[in-house]
């Protein structure tokens, strides 16, 4: 397994180019199910998982063509597509559930394989499965699979989710497209990835429209060929954001629209970091002292995300004071704190909270990656610790982040891929 090697401390300097949205191109590529005309998919990040999914579209059929590049890909789908969605692909990755969705709206059957826990919590499709039930599914658990049919086209339901979740609105509003009728999704999950979903699915003649939380879908025959452009990735531009303000740094981001990630750069302002937008670059520069921000909260969009935690957690060490973070959408996504610990962080758990003492001088260490996360924010670590850190297990980082080590390099840290 490659690791890195990060000899630290570095600061940041320079400009970076925010890639494409990897959760948003997810649900993107696996709504191309519905379609019988072929779609282009463009500015796809080239990052394991998207790989993952590809394999798992041409596993049920479909033809991928891959740019040179491997940014753009061009699907169409034979007519005698397959069901069964294997657990050795589901396994790697847990976002493949949304393929279930789109296959049992459009093939009207899936054998699909219940993707299994996670390091960041139990993680359950509970409530993709009772939503799509509501709109005619059925289906059992049998052997780890779930065994899902409908009796023809399903019929647009109204559906209240007990609990906000990006994945179950993003299978439920899939499925939905094709579904008879009207059906209405209410207290919907309304992540900036969802409503680039529905701005393809619309675009492509499908009928979707949101006021807050709810999500009308009025049922379509079939879909239209498009050429569609993924979002930047939010959460690799706040990273970016937290790596300049931890290291004192001033970056350039570009790519992206600002408007995006305002609750995260409004944190950032608190601590200190003087932040310009413009209309598609954000210019931020990391303040000479770190203010600690006494309770920071993890929510559902527009909150601050849980996966920008485990890096705002590395920015609090540093920070010049006490700080603390809640963690409210994963039961155990605290897996980078040991890490954290092993480099000399001052930071102790209770339940779904983190007490933080700042003014840490991180101290280089060998460390493990747990998840996607996790290990961006143990880089960060490694980058202003003092002295040469390894860091193991960096195939998590392959898996959501577009040539990580190259895009770190350009900005002065100092990071070498050591191939195992
Ligand atoms: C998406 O996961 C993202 N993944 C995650 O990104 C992200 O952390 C998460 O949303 C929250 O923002 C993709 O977009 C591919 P949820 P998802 O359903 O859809 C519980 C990353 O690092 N729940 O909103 O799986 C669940 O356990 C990652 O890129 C149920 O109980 O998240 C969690 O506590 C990892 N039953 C909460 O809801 C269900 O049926 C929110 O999960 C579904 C969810």
């Amino acid at each position: 397994m490659d690791k890195f090697l990060i000899d630290g401390p570095s600061k940041i300097k320079g400009k970076v180019s925010i890639s494409g949205s990897k959760n948003a191109s997810l649900p993107i590529l696996a709504a191309t199910l519905l379609f019988d005309l072929p779609v282009t998919i463009k500015n796809l990040p080239r990052v394991k998982d998207i790989s993952t999914m590809l394999n798992l579209l041409k596993s049920l059929g479909s033809k991928v063509e891959l740019s040179k590049d491997k940014k753009i890909a061009k699907i169409s789908n034979p007519k005698n597509m397959k069901t069964f969605a294997s657990y050795s692909l589901v396994k790697t990755m847990r976002g493949s559930i949304l393929v279930l969705g789109p296959l049992v709206a459009k093939l009207h059957k899936s054998k699909t394989s219940l993707p299994g826990g996670c390091l960041i919590g139990a993680r359950p499709v509970n409530y993709h499965l009772s939503a799509l039930e509501k709109l005619g599914m059925n289906y059992e658990i049998k052997d780890g699979y779930i065994i899902a049919k409908s009796n023809g086209k399903l019929k647009g339901a109204v559906i209240k989710f007990p609990k906000i979740s990006v994945g179950a609105t993003e299978n439920s509003i899939i499925a939905a497209c094709l579904a008879k009728g009207k059906t209405v999704l209410k207290n919907c999950a309304i992540e900036p990835e969802i409503k680039d979903l529905t701005n393809f699915l619309n675009l492509a003649g499908a009928k979707i429209e949101w006021i807050g939380r709810t999500c009308t879908i009025n049922g379509v025959n079939s879909l239209k060929s498009i050429n569609y452009s993924v979002m930047a990735d939010r959460i690799e531009a706040g990273t970016f954001c937290v790596a300049a303000t931890l290291s004192k740094g001033s970056l350039e981001i570009n790519n992206l629209d600002p408007k995006i990630i305002s609750t995260e750069l409004n944190l950032l302002k608190k601590t200190g970091a003087k932040i310009n937008k413009n209309k598609n670059k954000i210019s931020i520069k990391g303040p000479e002292k770190i203010k600690p921000i006494k309770n920071i909260k993890t929510k559902e969009f527009p909150g601050i995300p849980t996966d920008l935690q485990a890096q705002l957690m590395v920015l609090m060490c540093r920070a010049n004071g006490k700080s603390s973070i809640t963690e409210n959408i994963f039961e155990n996504r605290f897996m980078h704190v040991a890490e954290l610990q092993r480099l000399g962080a001052n930071i102790t758990i209770k339940n779904n909270k983190a007490f933080i003492d700042g003014n840490t001088k991180f101290i280089a260490a060998e460390l493990m990656s747990s998840d996607l996360r996790a290990s961006v924010a143990l880089v960060l670590a490694a980058s202003v610790a003092n002295g040469k850190s390894i860091i193991n297990r960096i195939y998590h980082l392959d898996r959501g982040y577009e040539k990580i080590e190259n895009k770190l390099k350009n900005i002065g840290i100092k990071i070498k891929r050591l191939k195992k």
